[in-house]
């Protein structure tokens, strides 16, 4: 008899941790590497007087955060987040940054030993010193290995299987290459790389700058500028990353999907672009369109900004980071949103 497969938890269910689950779920059917059932942790809510993790067992579709595709049947949620994890040694972090340092708090305990993890988690925490990448914040508190995955990947585009690629960051190869046999697709190409804070701290960054991208929309700019913004705010990823690791940043993984190619779709597509777009147009804050405009889904660009801002202060180093510090003195300080141009105008790369 063969040795029973891995099994995965999935540590929750909106708009991408859905979409990641209607991949695993078929995968690990496919694999007798994997266990043939997949439990997802549901933040539980009522949606029409139901209770969503029972819409899901039963009708098999997320009617909430991703309506119109079925999950498999082999993907069981589950309300109970201990509960959900026990036993599985494959476990997908994939909830929106504020609330992972909760969920790994109530999860201490009972990860199985040897259990490994990836992070699907775009943003970022405060720490001692600044800020604290998300996986070091899952490594620290549940003491497992933590790969992460990152790229140009829109939820609702993944769900209805359109071709994409992603990004692997491992810290142990051999794990990073275990996630990749889990989540690999031929409409989701995955490339693995050991650089995993550059990837991970692409996939936080690129979210300030679509906020950026949302302005130039929002103020009736064209192509051509903002071609500039993801450039500019490329220029300061790429600086901020050499700053701020410890390990090795290679322009190279700035070239991969979680580089360049998120930060392009996220400047086109994306919630952050859209919020900041209306943000804008209307004269409503940030908290109040992220309430009105997406449905319980959450916003990270605004509030990575003030992450990274608060770091970039104690460190004196705003004026050479001038997107970024505009765009979160524009979300929360009531900075004119007409500076962003001049702020573009005046950007040290030109200088
Ligand atoms: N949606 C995308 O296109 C996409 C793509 C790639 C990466 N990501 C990243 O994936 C992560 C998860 O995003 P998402 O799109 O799956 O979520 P989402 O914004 O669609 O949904 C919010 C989720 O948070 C849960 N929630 C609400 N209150 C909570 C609480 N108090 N405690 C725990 N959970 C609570 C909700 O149940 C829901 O599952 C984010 O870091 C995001 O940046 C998203």
């Amino acid at each position: 008899s063969r040795m029973p497969g891995k099994k995965v938890c999935i540590v929750g269910s909106g708009n991408w941790g859905s979409s990641i689950a209607k991949i695993i779920g078929s995968n690990v059917k496919a694999s007798n590497r994997f266990h043939p059932e997949v439990n997802l942790w549901v933040y539980e809510e009522t949606v029409d007087g139901r209770l969503l993790s029972h819409i899901i067992n039963t009708q098999h579709e997320n009617v909430k955060y991703l309506p119109g595709h079925k999950l498999p049947r082999n993907v069981r949620a589950l309300p109970d987040l201990v509960e959900a994890v026990r036993g599985t040694e494959l476990i997908v972090f994939v909830v929106p940054h504020q609330f992972i340092g909760g969920l790994c708090e109530q999860m201490k305990g009972h990860v199985k030993e040897g259990a490994i993890g990836i992070s699907l988690v775009k943003g970022l925490d405060e720490g001692p010193d600044g800020i604290r990448l998300i996986s070091d914040i899952i490594r620290e508190k549940l003491h497992m290995d933590v790969s992460v995955l990152m790229g140009a990947n829109i939820a609702s585009e993944v769900a209805a299987d359109k071709f994409c690629e992603s990004t692997v960051g491992a810290r142990t190869l051999a794990n990073g290459l275990i996630f990749k046999e889990l989540l690999q697709t031929p409409n989701f190409r995955i490339t693995v790389v050991e650089e995993s804070d550059t990837v991970e701290l692409c996939g936080a960054l690129k979210n300030i700058v679509a906020v950026g991208a949302g302005f130039c929309d929002g103020l009736g700019f064209g192509d051509n500028t903002k071609a500039a913004v993801i450039r500019l705010g490329l220029m300061e990823m790429v600086a901020f990353a050499k700053m701020f690791c410890r390990g090795p940043v290679s322009s190279d993984t700035f070239l991969e999907s979680c580089g360049v190619a998120d930060l392009v779709t996220t400047c086109y597509g994306g919630r952050n672009r859209k919020v900041a777009e209306a943000f804008v147009r209307t004269s409503k804050n940030i908290s109040e369109l992220e309430e009105e405009m997406l449905n319980g889904q959450k916003l990270q660009g605004p509030q990575t900004s003030a992450e990274i801002y608060k770091l970039l202060q104690k460190k004196n180093l705003v004026k050479e980071f001038p997107l970024f510090s505009a765009i979160y003195q524009i979300c929360f300080q009531g900075r004119d949103v007409q500076d962003f141009i001049t702020c573009l105008q005046n950007h040290p790369e030109h200088m």
